[in-house]
């Protein structure tokens, strides 16, 4: 049993301590937000994730888990330091580190023996470094009181505590190797690939991994804008590219672009990164470029059905940036919501969880409890998240309870066929309709 502090309890921290508890350690959650460590304690999720709630309550009454908000309580005992905070987008698209930074200050006030530093945030290269220097500058020294490790996280909201327990690969960088193995055996038990290297290589493992998958989706999505001038399908044309084993399947669906915390920020952060040291990072920021049409592509097809949308009431089914999650940071549906409010028209909306994020974010949208009910009257009914609830419904009843019969598929879930048996006109993304 190592005695490990996870420092934010975010959609990271959270999920990291309570996997680490579960898998035999003791742990303890700390976050400044005093509102979210009360929630926990209480037994409440700060956060929608499936499958942690349990977890949490499991590892809670094994006594493995515990919650708070005091670094002198946290750090001390710990054997294994995890910083976990968010790193969001600055104003010029660099990663904010002023809650790492403060992490590494607490850290290194409250430090009384030797303990790993693990840095489980996406920073920039580099900062692995910096976090050494704030504790260095602070009197504590390197392979005596401490040890900086880049420990990147690849896990995806939504199926967070299935992916930290079964990862494709853990990515350790550090300047002491002895440091990184000592990590390494924490997670022995869940016998996957490790794979050790130096700080820089494993804080740019985890940048470059996110730009790729970023990259994935604005070529399936530049790919369906010319589809849909061709007559082709982009559905088949994925399907059909994905059986290619060098190409593969994942992250090649066409749609209204990519959101949440991290791609967005972390193309920007990387783009931020390659221009401060004189690099021209053309193909990073045409993955944002292509990724910001998505979302004018869906204004553009409720134009093309409606004409001038002053007046109009638009259903939208769907507010976080992907199913499973109640995270809207970045959500394609709030740069569409910004939109259509701008050019007059009314919003119902649904979202089976991230309803009550997107109340904090927005405003003068009505909000239903109900797929049905949102689209009830509604001039067209547009799809942001492909939640399995969508999936599952009943068509004939939605058309009938729309005003006019137009249905926007942001995502891609319906056969057009079916959909315009049942008189709706229908519009996906690259599909000729
Ligand atoms: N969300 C994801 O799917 C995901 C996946 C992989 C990597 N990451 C990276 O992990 C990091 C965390 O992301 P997240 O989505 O969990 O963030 P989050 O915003 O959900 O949580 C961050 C938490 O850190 C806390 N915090 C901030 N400063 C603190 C401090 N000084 N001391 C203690 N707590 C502090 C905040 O109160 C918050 O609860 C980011 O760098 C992100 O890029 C996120």
């Amino acid at each position: 049993m190592r005695k490990i502090c996870v420092i934010g309890v975010g959609y990271v921290g959270l999920v990291t301590g309570t996997c680490f508890a579960d898998l035999g350690n003791q742990v303890t959650c700390l976050d400044i937000a005093e509102d979210k460590i009360e929630k926990l304690r209480r037994g409440e999720m700060p956060i929608y994730e499936p499958g942690l709630e349990e977890l949490v309550a499991r590892n809670v009454a094994a006594q493995r888990l515990i919650f708070t908000t005091d670094y002198r309580q946290a750090v001390p005992d710990a054997d294994f330091i995890f910083i976990a905070v968010g790193t969001p987008s600055g104003v010029d698209g660099e990663a904010d580190l002023q809650y790492v930074r403060m992490a590494a200050e607490s850290i290194a006030e409250t430090l009384t023996h030797y303990a790993i530093i693990v840095n489980k945030s996406t920073v920039p290269v580099g900062t692995g470094d910096s976090v050494a220097e704030i504790l260095i500058e602070r009197g504590k020294q390197p392979g005596v009181d401490f040890d900086v490790v880049s420990n990147p996280e690849f896990l995806r909201e939504g199926s967070a505590v299935y992916d930290f327990m079964q990862p494709d690969r853990v990515v350790l960088g550090a300047t002491n190797h002895e440091a990184a193995d000592k990590v390494a055996q924490l997670y022995l038990p869940l016998r996957c690939p490790i794979m050790i290297t130096d700080l820089r290589t494993a804080e740019m493992i985890k940048y470059a991994s996110n730009a790729f998958l970023a990259t994935r989706i604005s070529f399936i999505n530049e790919m369906a804008a010319i589809c849909e001038k061709l007559g082709a399908d982009i559905k088949e044309v994925a399907a059909g590219m994905g059986m290619d084993k060098r190409i593969g399947r994942a992250f090649l669906d066409a749609g209204i672009g990519f959101g949440g915390s991290c791609f967005p920020k972390d193309v920007k952060a990387l783009t931020w990164m390659a221009e401060v040291n004189g690099r021209h990072p053309q193909l990073l920021r045409a993955v944002m470029d292509i990724n910001r049409d998505q979302r004018r592509q869906v204004i553009a097809k409720l134009r093309e059905l409606l004409g001038a949308l002053r007046g109009k009431t638009i259903a939208l089914w769907g507010l976080a940036f992907k199913p499973n999650t109640d995270d809207v940071r970045e959500a394609p549906a709030l740069d569409i919501i910004h939109i259509l409010q701008n050019e007059g028209a009314q919003i119902r909306a649904y979202d089976p969880v991230a309803m009550p994020a997107a109340r904090r974010v927005t405003q003068g949208i009505t909000f239903y409890e109900s797929a049905y009910a949102a689209a009830e009257g509604a001039d067209a009914l547009v799809l942001l998240t492909e939640w399995n609830e969508f999936k599952q419904m009943d068509m004939a009843r939605v058309a009938a309870a729309l005003k006019q019969k137009f249905l926007v598929d942001g995502r891609n879930i319906y056969e057009p066929d079916k959909m315009q048996e049942l008189g709706m006109v229908y519009r996906g993304i690259g599909r000729g309709y």
